[in-house]
């Protein structure tokens, strides 16, 4: 084929590709046979494999196209991504009906289902998909762009060539849930606790591949530049959206008063469970946007919107069996084993009982029916038992007096309901403290789940933290499905912990009552470990968020001589032990450039976000504001800076680039 003839034939496959897709995954009403389909997406590659030059960013055969990346960017949405405040029973909704019309008259609601999954913005320019990013913070997300061009029912193109901000709710059809699990089962890999767990893990997955696998899907629920288009009701975005080819969701009703929304959230009460995808509420939003305006919003959340969250969904099941598990800090939790039951969409076949007193208080004996619900949707917990279907075999239960894994003595230490093994050397108790030092927000370690601490520890290949940095390729390629691979990546990501800043080996180090934000300002504030392990308690005191409690417990830790053999031994591996964050604001930094200054920060910055400015700022004890006035001390221009700058410079306010602000700040 020559040229002229390929670029024509490759616009049909397109045009082609995308309607039979469209069809497909959005209308879920397909009008080809899937090996139609397959042949032109094969003919397709081959046109592109001879004229490279016709693969366009947009092509239906670059859905998985993108390369695996090292890390997400960071986003910042131009119209910020709020959440939305609860309502539980019918007397919230008709509050907030109340409220919407204390202020704006009579108003049309739409009535939407909240789908269980992820919230994202998708941006197209002149009808292009160019980025889409995760809710992150509201304010700053992070560009998972690749990862959604592998969700089919997602338009690479849309019908029209408009610049849009659209969102919605990437989530996984419960189907496709349920065959993921049964896959990892079968591998021996850790199971998603829920469909929504399993939606956002794949789509924080750096390779695209892995995304693509998974079988997501999306449903658009809000354009945020509606009103820039001429559309002046959420009603008609929505019918908007569906024109541009968006999946939106059919389920939906505009309803003309508050009656009217609660019989819908009535009804969905019972339909929920037929849905082929998780739903955990109703939306509730006013239709019209004048109106919406006029509500405005909280920091939080709009005003004009509200989301109806349904009860906990609770079952019966059979208890067959207590078992008992001991945690980090030796604390023994006695957890229900179930029959298996589904709840929520998932099978539960264990509910945390939480401790002693728990099962004496409601009586719970194995062998007994008990009610069973997920708290927040997510841990299953017993809620109460049914003594009317007790047969007598029934047993009570009662907490052993030893520990199960080392069978020392089992204490109460001061008011505590909770029963603790308190040997340092139990077997547990280490393996546990081994597992939390790898845990994300500790020395955030991937590749060291559960599994394979639990054999490096049965194997006595590691009896301390301080050992994983001793482990060699050979050990771990004798583990159980430890490849050459995966053992190069596992030591590569444990010698990459070794640089990590100050607070992540302190939270890592399990001491008692120090949680990752305690340890963050104890790093922030003593810089190194060494002065840290030195502080005396009248200096710990005075940091403002550190109590009588905590600092008692830093005290005992760094008085235990097996402690400092133990950092000694870290530092001999060459462990990290210093800040490496943002400084403090502390007396110090009166002397910083922007302290007891006022900002104000224009145009765009290359190397950091506004936000992440704003903070530097802010810690180095300078103001930031949004306008320009006599009283502002400095303004910071990135690139396209516009009136603000003119205005400096009309005050003749002095006026930075962005290079001369990251030269003070690194000083
Ligand atoms: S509207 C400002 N509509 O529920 C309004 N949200 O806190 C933004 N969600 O984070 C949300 N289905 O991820 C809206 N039909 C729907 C939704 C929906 C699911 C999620 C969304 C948001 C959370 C509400």
């Amino acid at each position: 084929m020559d040229k002229q003839a390929a670029i024509a034939r490759v616009e049909e496959l397109h045009r082609l590709l995308n309607q039979y897709n469209y069809e497909y995954y959005v209308l879920d009403k397909p009008s080809v046979p899937d090996a139609e389909y397959d042949r032109l997406m094969q003919e397709l590659i081959a046109l592109e494999a001879e004229y490279p030059e016709l693969k366009t960013k947009d092509s239906p055969s670059q859905r998985v196209g993108g390369q695996a990346l090292d890390a997400f960017a960071k986003v910042e949405h131009r119209t910020p991504m709020l959440s939305l405040a609860n309502a539980f029973n019918e007397g919230d909704l008709r509050d907030f009906d109340r409220r919407v019309r204390q202020e704006v008259g009579d108003v049309k609601y739409v009535c939407e289902l909240k789908i269980d999954g992820l919230a994202v913005s998708l941006r197209y320019e002149d009808g292009y998909f160019v980025q889409g990013a995760t809710r992150g913070d509201g304010l700053i997300g992070e560009d998972i762009t690749e990862n959604l061009k592998t969700i089919r029912s997602l338009p690479l193109r849309l019908k029209e060539n408009v610049t849009v901000e659209v969102r919605g709710e990437a989530f996984m059809p419960k189907k496709s849930f349920e065959i993921l699990n049964q896959q990892r089962s079968e591998r021996g890999e850790e199971l998603f606790a829920n469909p929504r767990n399993a939606a956002a893990g794949s789509l924080r997955q750096l390779d695209p591949k892995v995304a693509a696998s998974r079988n997501l899907d999306l449903f658009v629920y809000g354009l945020a530049n509606a009103e820039e288009l001429g559309i002046d009701s959420h009603s008609k975005a929505l019918d908007y959206l569906h024109e541009l080819g968006f999946k939106t969701n059919p389920e939906r009703r505009v309803c003309a008063n508050i009656d009217e929304v609660i019989q819908f959230v009535t009804s969905w009460h019972e339909k929920r469970a037929q849905l082929p995808y998780e739903i955990d509420g109703i939306v509730i939003k006013v239709d019209s946007f004048k109106q919406q305006e006029q509500l405005g919003a909280t920091a939080k959340s709009p005003r004009w919107a509200i989301a109806y969250k349904f009860p906990a969904e609770e079952v019966v099941t059979k208890l067959i069996d207590i078992e008992l598990s001991v945690g980090r800090t030796g604390v023994v939790t006695p957890t229900a084993i179930l029959e298996p039951v589904r709840i929520a969409g998932t099978t539960v076949q264990r509910a945390s009982l939480h401790n002693e007193d728990f099962i004496r208080e409601k009586d719970i004996r194995i062998g007994d029916y008990v009610v069973v619900k997920k708290a927040g949707d997510i841990i299953p917990e017993v809620v109460n038992v049914l003594p009317e279907r007790r047969t007598g075999e029934e047993e009570p239960f009662k907490m052993p007096a030893h520990c199960p894994e080392c069978q020392s003595e089992l204490v109460r230490l001061d008011e505590e309901v909770a029963l603790r093994c308190i040997n340092p050397k139990c077997p547990a108790q280490i393996r546990e403290g081994l597992i939390h030092f790898v845990s994300r927000n500790a020395m955030n370690i991937e590749g060291l789940g559960e599994k394979v601490i639990a054999q490096l520890f049965k194997e006595g290949l590691v009896q301390d933290v301080a050992d994983l940095y001793t482990l060699t390729k050979e050990q771990l390629m004798n583990l159980e499905r430890m490849g050459e691979k995966s053992a190069t990546n596992l030591l590569n990501a444990i010698e990459a912990s070794k640089e990590n800043s100050l607070e992540r080996l302190l939270f890592g180090l399990g001491i008692r009552h120090v949680g990752a934000k305690a340890a963050k300002i104890l790093a922030q504030q003593f810089e190194t470990m060494e002065r840290l392990s030195q502080a005396t308690k009248e200096e710990l005191l005075a940091i403002h968020e550190i109590g009588e409690k905590m600092a008692d417990s830093i005290i005992a830790y760094f008085s235990k001589p097996e402690v400092t053999d133990l950092i000694n031994e870290l530092r001999s591996y060459g462990v990290n032990m210093t800040y490496k964050g943002p400084k403090a604001v502390s007396n110090a930094d009166t002397d910083s450039y922007f302290a007891g200054k006022t900002i104000v920060l224009t145009g765009k910055l290359e190397k950091l976000s506004r936000n992440e400015a704003k903070e530097k700022i802010e810690q180095l004890g300078g103001k930031v504001t949004g306008s320009v006035s006599k009283n502002t001390d400095l303004v910071i221009a990135g690139a396209d800076a516009g009136s603000k700058l003119t205005k400096a410079q009309q005050l003749n306010i002095e006026i930075w680039d962005e290079a001369r602000f990251l030269q003070e700040i690194e000083r």
